[in-house]
């Protein structure tokens, strides 16, 4: 059976509330998902899921250092996470902050490692963006990517 995952680093909270949020929003739209804090998560890990979801705080525009380290550690079995799907979401101190630069450098990453990307018309384009702690509107943009990985997932694994 299909299941996904939920990343995220997160020092004051922000980014593992979004984080808690995605994930249950998928485990609802019936894609089994485990959520944990980076430093939880071995590298190798990642080939026993369908959907992988990366969460980091905006650090100077980009990811956070121990997510970076993550993905550099998937190198040693670089191709094997192709066709999967995947998806990003951040946190910043402020509007214009580089919250959307942080999921770029997430999501360019996932599209060298050959996973795949779907964008969203409606919500939030890139992946859910939060100032500062999640309020209603970025609780609902969780939600909604939450639903969509899920789907997305199921559909590709028929
Ligand atoms: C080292 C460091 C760098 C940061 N750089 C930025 C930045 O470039 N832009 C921004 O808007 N916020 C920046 N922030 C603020 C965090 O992105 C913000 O507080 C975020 O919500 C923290 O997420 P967390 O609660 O999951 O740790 C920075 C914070 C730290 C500690």
């Amino acid at each position: 059976m299909a299941k996904g995952i939920v990343i995220y680093y997160s020092r004051s909270g922000n980014t593992k509330e979004m984080a808690e949020i995605i994930a249950k929003a998928m485990n609802e739209a019936d894609l089994p998902t485990d959520c944990k804090s980076v430093d939880k998560v071995k590298a190798k890990d990642l080939l026993d899921y369908d959907a992988i979801v990366i969460g980091s705080p905006t650090y100077y525009g980009h990811m956070a250092g121990p997510i970076k380290e993550l993905i550099d550690e998937t190198v040693a079995f670089h191709g094997g996470l192709d066709g999967k799907v995947g998806a990003a979401f951040s946190s910043a101190g402020n509007i214009g902050g580089g919250n959307e630069t942080t999921i770029m450098g997430i999501i360019e990453a996932m599209l060298i490692a050959g996973l795949t990307i779907q964008g969203d018309p409606q919500g939030d384009h890139y992946g859910p963006v939060s100032i500062g702690k999640p309020d209603d509107r970025v609780r609902e943009q969780c939600r909604r990517r939450g639903r969509r990985i899920a789907e997305l997932t199921k559909k590709m694994l028929v």
